[in-house]
């Protein structure tokens, strides 16, 4: 009999998409593992332990009940799948955040080691096989945003440009985070990898099919909270100025109060709401992403979709990935299911007596989005 106690996370449904769910479990005898939902089935060789598998080509926007069995058990699961976002899908593109490249120890006291004997850094791991499925999924470019290291030191950046440069055909757009400008023991390096992708420190661009993609350097040095000062009017510009709706990626996140309410301190308000105030009044649509919370949370501000999305190396090892279609968007937060990046983020599950196991996923309904524009999106065909 396996029991799903405190220490390992029960069976779940973790992310849902529009035709796809995957499966999520902290701890399975190893042997085969089934899913089965509606026509589709999957089975897998398992290692034992923490794991993760995908359902694939469900129907859209129904009602499923799961059926998963392992040797010795069973469990059905229910959910729904995400209504595909109106008309084509136009492009895919994922995000990371939080990978703190470098870091050793984990927890509120940092008393959480690895003792794998892995011979590759929990967080270096986590984030190569973070990007690894999310170019799987289907992602054509990825945004960094921020915390890359865990600190500012030359040995940290190193093994940020070795990530870059494990991924050669890959576009990338990178902003730091307040841990990469902590002035710990070296200075931000202008550019990563031997394809020099630059650290933005200011706003940047890219259009692509069906959006327009801004980043924004919100950090200040020494500081963990953000600023928007520098950067306020130029996000507000290039969002005027796109043809086309407009995904503006930020480190720390936009409170909606003044004084924080939970840790770690972000952008406060008003500057916060005033921000997604202006670009709620404009007339393209708009979402804004951050880090920087290790969670996972949504919210919309007017008609702005504001998620947050968790960090690659701690529970529950995430990143997310974006299908923009003609007339939406759909967001989808997938646990990293490498078996050496699962076993860790399960494990750092029990940080803050276990606190930490329920306060950073958030609800199924804040990660998995399907969000369809109600704005004009005459942009569509128009590259
Ligand atoms: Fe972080
Ligand atoms: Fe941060």
């Amino acid at each position: 009999m396996i029991r799903f106690g405190p220490a390992s996370s029960p069976p779940q449904v973790w992310a849902v998409e529009d035709t796809r769910l995957q499966l999520a479990w902290g701890n399975l005898p190893a042997g085969p593992v089934t899913a089965r939902a509606c026509e589709a089935e999957v089975v897998i060789d398992h290692r034992g332990g923490p794991g993760a598998l995908d359902l694939d080509h469900l129907p859209a926007d129904r009602a499923i009940t799961v059926e998963l069995l392992w040797d010795g058990g069973s469990t059905s699961l229910r959910t729904r799948t995400l209504p595909t976002p109106p008309g084509a899908l136009l492009s895919r593109f994922a995000t990371i955040s939080d990978m703190h490249l470098g870091a050793v120890r984990w927890g509120a006291l940092k008393t959480m080691r690895d003792t794998s004997g892995h011979p590759v850094p929990h967080p270096y791991r986590c984030a190569e096989a973070a990007i690894a499925e999310a170019v799987a999924w289907g992602a054509e470019l990825l945004l960094i945003k921020g915390d890359t290291a865990q600190h500012e030191s030359d040995r940290d950046f190193e093994e940020l440009a070795r990530l870059v440069d494990a991924f050669p055909d890959l576009p990338m757009m990178l902003i730091p985070g307040n841990h990469d400008v902590d002035g710990r023991s070296g200075t931000i390096p202008l550019t990563v990898g031997q394809r020099a992708v630059p650290f933005v420190r200011r706003v940047d661009h890219l259009d692509i099919a069906g959006a327009r993609l801004v980043v924004a350097d919100t950090t200040v040095p020494g500081r963990g909270w953000g600023t928007l000062a520098r950067v306020c009017d130029g996000v507000v510009e290039r969002a005027a100025s796109a043809d086309r709706p407009v995904f503006v990626a930020i480190h720390q996140q936009l409170q909606p109060t003044r004084l924080p309410r939970q840790w770690p301190i972000g952008i406060a308000a008003p500057a916060s709401t005033d921000f997604l105030s202006r670009l709620d009044q404009l007339s393209r649509p708009v979402t804004v992403t951050s880090g920087h919370t290790h969670r996972n949370r949504s919210r919309t501000h007017g008609d702005v979709l504001v998620t947050e999305v968790g960090s690659t190396k701690d529970w529950p090892g995430v990143w997310a990935g974006y299908a923009v279609h003609e007339g939406g968007i759909r967001q989808v937060v997938r646990r990293i299911a490498a078996p050496a990046a699962i076993s860790w983020t399960e494990y750092s599950r029990g940080a803050l007596r276990g606190l930490w196991g329920m306060w950073s996923p958030g609800r199924l309904d804040e990660r998995c989005i399907s969000h369809a524009w109600v704005r004009d999106s005459s942009y569509a065909s128009g590259q």
